[in-house]
């Protein structure tokens, strides 16, 4: 009935105005509005249907709208606010962010005329954005980032008049920013970042005379940046971060003496030198951001004038000519990033930029790799801030020796000085670096021992040593590095034995590369400690004996590189378990025996070499030895059989032979009997479990790759701009999604599985950090793998977590189980046989984790969902899911018992490990494919 009565009130109204003023257009709209006002006094009521209708077509699986109910007055429903001195019952302001609303965005929204707050921000909305909301002339906050809305951004929002803050980040809005925006003289701040916008910057956004944020970033706009921006006076953000953007920055731009932060980041074709006196043009600055562009030049000495600088990163450009002194001056400086630039010291004094930093007590990250500084390594380097955790001047032109003082530097978390020309010995006081995790001297000519005091670094990671002189035993202190994951001492003059210790660093993963040296005697037994690695290279040695048995026990191992070596006797046949193995190379040694038919069955070898040995017997013909450019078996004399291109001799079949074929058979048999019920039990389980328990608490055991760490902006790349189209399940958690990481070389493309931690979650954080600490040690190939992890801020300064894992394109064992019912039962049929290899790789997985981890590790919410199949649909455990991580509530205490919780800064989050590799540290080097092909 009110509804009724109001809308023919209205429709009066309208009539009555249109007849008095139909020529005047501007008449009519002020006085619709005076007629909207009228509407409004009229009924509080549709405040009321509009925000039941908002409901109505929302869906709400958190039950976050549950008091929106007829027995409770609507300005006490959550989110609700209402106000004003006479209008008491009507809806001011709507706060439902982070409630995983989702549906089209709803258009009911605008009949809330008196709304003054609009607060959306990250749910699952798709839709448009519904052009009536320019119907609210008194909303002055409207929010709707981390949505996934399309379209384009209404032009209407223009006729807003009372907006000050307009957030639409993070959606996939498309087309042009309306410049129509500029009409609205009260607003503070504009962020339509990530977004797929496309056009330029409107012209016209330099009227938004209030304006003190404009972020752009990510939103694929091309073309010049508009000189009339120049006139937002009181602009402090200036984020144009990774767009397409071109030419040059408009030297008005440079004259807004409000600036604090300047970021043009990543656009490619921006040019153009830095003004000579923009540290007097910009006295306010704190942050210049001019990354990955095309800027040349040299670096102001007037920046010293921007007091209050405390983070430049200009790195990959063309900046040329020296480093001006006048930075030491900078008081709060943490950040300076120069690398990948031509910068240059030729004279001596040119290094005094160096010795004036040692002034600046606030830094943290100087990272000068790639640039054209040579000369002696200036001992001011001791002398630099305690504070100073990075320290990057790789492959530059640096001579001289690493002096005894660096030993102060305690808070050095890295420091590489990889691809120089330094000499001498590594002091002793390396060993004081107590806080180092990452150390790389590779490629100098250092000489003289390993300085044994490194074993004090408990933290470290990484040590690179390789292609030196170093000469003398590998230190057996090397073995109290708990936490080493990586350590490389190839191509150097080491000598002695390999010591055990070394051997039973169990947290070496990535690699152990003592290839290239001088090593004698044989490879230590203790190498089956090493049940995380996955490469062991100790090709180009002098080493003697047998190959130890239980290197059988290194399950995990994808790469053994062993040869030109003396290695005698057979093939042990603990190799049988070695099912991961990609490439393996035991050629040119004095390896006698049959070759093992299991290498048949190691379904991920593809390089196979066994030349130049002693081997005997059949050639086996399937698997690996089915392709005769996988594998070389020449320069054994005595081998008969394989297949045809070998053009070998055929083999004279014994009758004992057949007789153990024969018992093997029976074996072989009873085995898969065996595993049939097993995986039958296991397969009962699982049902069983799936149904009876689906919400319990989950546990995050996954394996772990390592320190590559990774910047929020690649992440951001990688997946399109967390766009929805990429989403591939969420929860309270956080959101999974699909993305593709480039590495440095063409192939090294990687599909990922992004999980982006939902840090308005309670406890979400804790889970966060208790996966990392889970996942650190874990490493089995029936688990998922987890890559990488990011922990850093995103663009607008909010904390930002994520956790990388490899991508499983055959998806969860429950999408397999239960689509079979469907539609789809064709393209989605597991046989039998699929079924007993995943109940085993489960098994297997859990073995693992159960008895073989290290620390024992329960589940606790093994389930198909939580089963995760790969290309060749071999199954790993994982605990996120493509499915939503509906439970978890108590998983952070279900890992407490895990023995890994230590202060690694890393994984605790304290530290923006991002910003790391935002730098990208690891370009000079250390690509883990990289190291591969250097290594064969
Ligand atoms: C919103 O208001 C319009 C009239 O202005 C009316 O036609 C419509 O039904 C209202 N919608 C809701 C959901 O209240
Ligand atoms: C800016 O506003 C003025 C009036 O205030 C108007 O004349 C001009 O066209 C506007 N500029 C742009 C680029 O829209
Ligand atoms: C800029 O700094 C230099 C010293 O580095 C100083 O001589 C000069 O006066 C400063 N200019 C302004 C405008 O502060
Ligand atoms: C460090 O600062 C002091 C004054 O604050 C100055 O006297 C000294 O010259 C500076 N040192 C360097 C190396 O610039
Ligand atoms: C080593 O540094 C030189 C410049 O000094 C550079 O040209 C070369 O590419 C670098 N090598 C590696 C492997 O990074
Ligand atoms: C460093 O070692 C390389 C190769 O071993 C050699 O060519 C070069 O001359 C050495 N440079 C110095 C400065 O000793």
């Amino acid at each position: 009935m009110s509804l009724l009565y109001s809308r023919s009130t209205f429709v009066i109204l309208v009539a009555l105005l249109i007849l008095f003023s139909c020529h005047h257009h501007r008449a009519i709209s002020s006085r619709a509005h005076a007629a909207a006002a009228l509407l409004d006094t009229t009924n509080a009521a549709t405040d009321r249907l509009a925000l039941l209708s908002f409901k109505s077509l929302l869906s709400d699986p958190s039950h976050a709208l549950s008091s929106w109910n007829e027995s409770t007055p609507f300005c006490r429903w959550q989110g609700i606010e209402c106000g004003g001195r006479r209008h008491p019952d009507r809806v001011t302001a709507l706060s439902l962010s982070s409630l995983n609303l989702a549906g089209a965005f709803p258009p009911s929204v605008a009949n809330l005329t008196f709304l003054k707050r609009l607060d959306l921000s990250n749910n699952q909305l798709d839709g448009q954005v519904p052009v009536e909301l320019g119907r609210l002339s008194r909303l002055q906050y409207l929010n709707l980032s981390h949505n996934s809305l399309r379209g384009s951004i209404p032009a209407a929002l223009g006729r807003c008049s009372a907006l000050e803050t307009i957030a639409l980040g993070y959606n996939q809005l498309e087309g042009e920013i309306p410049p129509d925006l500029a009409n609205l003289s009260s607003l503070t701040y504009l962020n339509p970042s990530h977004n797929t916008l496309s056009g330029q910057i409107p012209l016209s956004l330099g009227n938004l005379t209030s304006l003190r944020l404009l972020d752009l970033t990510r939103t694929q706009l091309s073309g010049a940046i508009p000189s009339t921006l120049g006139r937002l006076s009181n602009l402090k953000f200036l984020y144009l971060t990774i767009n397409n953007l071109s030419g040059t920055i408009p030297p008005s731009i440079w004259n807004i003496s409000s600036l604090v932060h300047l970021l043009v980041g990543g656009n490619e074709r921006l040019t153009g030198r830095i003004p000579q006196d923009v540290g007097e043009t910009l006295p306010r600055l704190e942050a210049l951001f001019m990354y990955q562009n095309q800027f040349y030049g040299p670096i102001p000495a007037s920046l010293a004038n921007a007091t209050r600088l405390s983070d430049i990163e200009i790195n990959t450009n063309f900046f040329s000519g020296t480093i001006p002194p006048e930075i030491g001056s900078l008081q709060l400086l943490q950040k300076l990033l120069l690398y990948k630039n031509s910068l240059e010291v030729k004279e001596p004094d040119d290094w005094g930029f160096f010795k004036a930093l040692t002034n600046c007590t606030n830094l943290q990250y100087l990272l000068l790799h790639n640039n054209k500084l040579s000369g002696l390594l200036p001992t001011s380097i001791s002398n630099l801030s305690v504070s100073i955790e990075v320290i990057s001047l790789g492959s530059n032109s640096l001579s001289g020796s690493v002096p005894e003082g660096i030993g102060n530097l305690v808070n050095l978390n890295h420091f590489s000085i990889v691809n120089n020309t330094l000499t001498g010995s590594l002091p002793a006081s390396i060993g004081m670096l107590q806080n180092s995790q990452i150390l790389d001297f590779s490629y100098n000519n250092f000489t003289g021992e390993i300085p044994s005091t490194i074993g004090n670094l408990s933290r470290l990671w990484e040590l690179y040593l390789y292609s030196n002189g170093f000469s003398g035993n590998i230190p057996k202190t090397l073995g109290n590095l708990r936490h080493l994951q990586q350590l490389d001492l190839s191509y150097n003059k080491l000598s002695g034995m390999i010591p055990e210790e070394v051997m039973a660093i169990s947290s070496l993963s990535a690699g152990l590369v003592l290839s290239h040296n001088l090593l004698v005697g044989q490879i230590p037994s203790e190498v089956g400690n090493l049940k995380n690695l996955e490469m062991l290279d100790v090709q180009g040695n002098k080493l003697s004996g047998t190959i130890p048995s239980t290197l059988g026990e290194c399950q995990v191992l994808q790469f053994l590189y062993a040869q030109m070596n003396s290695l005698q006797g057979s093939i042990p046949s603990s190799f049988r378990a070695l099912k991961a193995m990609q490439e393996l190379d035991l050629a040119s040694n004095n390896l006698s025996g049959e070759i093992p038919s299991f290498f048949e069955d190691y379904s991920s070898l593809y390089f196979l070499n066994l030349s130049f040995n002693n081997f005997e017997g059949e050639v086996p013909k399937t698997g690996v030895f089915s392709n005769i450019s996988a594998f070389s078996v020449q320069g054994n004399k005595k081998l008969c059989g394989g297949i045809k291109q070998l053009h070998l001799p055929p083999c004279n079949i014994k009758s004992p032979h057949n007789k153990h074929t024969f018992r093997t058979l029976i074996i072989v048999i009873l085995v898969i009997v065996a595993s049939v019920i097993i995986s039958s039990i296991l397969l009962l389980f699982f049902f069983f479990y799936s149904r009876c328990w689906p919400e319990s608490a989950r546990d995050p055991s996954t394996s772990l790759k390592d320190h590559l760490r990774i910047s929020y902006s690649e992440l951001v790349k990688a997946t399109d701009g967390f766009s929805a189209t990429n989403l591939i399940g969420t929860g309270s958690y956080g959101s999974v999604y699909k993305g593709v990481l480039e590495g440095e070389g063409e192939d090294s493309v990687k599909v990922v599985a992004v999980k982006v931690l939902n840090l308005q979650t309670p406890g979400s954080l804790k889970s966060f950090t208790a996966e990392c600490e889970a996942m650190k040690n874990l490493r089995h190939r029936n688990l998922v793998r987890i890559i990488t992890s990011c922990s850093s801020s995103d663009y607008n300064g909010n904390e930002f977590k994520a956790l990388v894992f490899e991508f499983m394109p055959n998806g969860s064992l429950e999408d397999w189980l239960h689509h079979e019912a469907s539609s789809q039962a064709e393209s989605k049929h597991l046989s039998l046989l699929q079924r007993l290899n995943i109940a085993i790789d489960v098994a297997s997985a859990l073995d693992y984790l159960h008895c073989h981890s290290g620390t024992p590790i329960v589940h606790r919410d093994l389930k198909p969902n939580n089963v995760l199949l790969d290309d060749d649909m071999v199954a790993h455990v994982g605990d996120f899911g493509l499915a939503r991580f509906r439970t978890a509530q108590k998983s952070a205490s279900s890992i407490g018992f895990i023995d890994w919780i230590r202060s690694s800064r890393v994984w605790s989050g304290e530290q923006s490990l991002c910003t790391w590799r935002h730098l990208q540290f690891w370009d000079t080097s250390h690509g883990d494919d990289d190291r591969k092909k250097t290594h064969r």
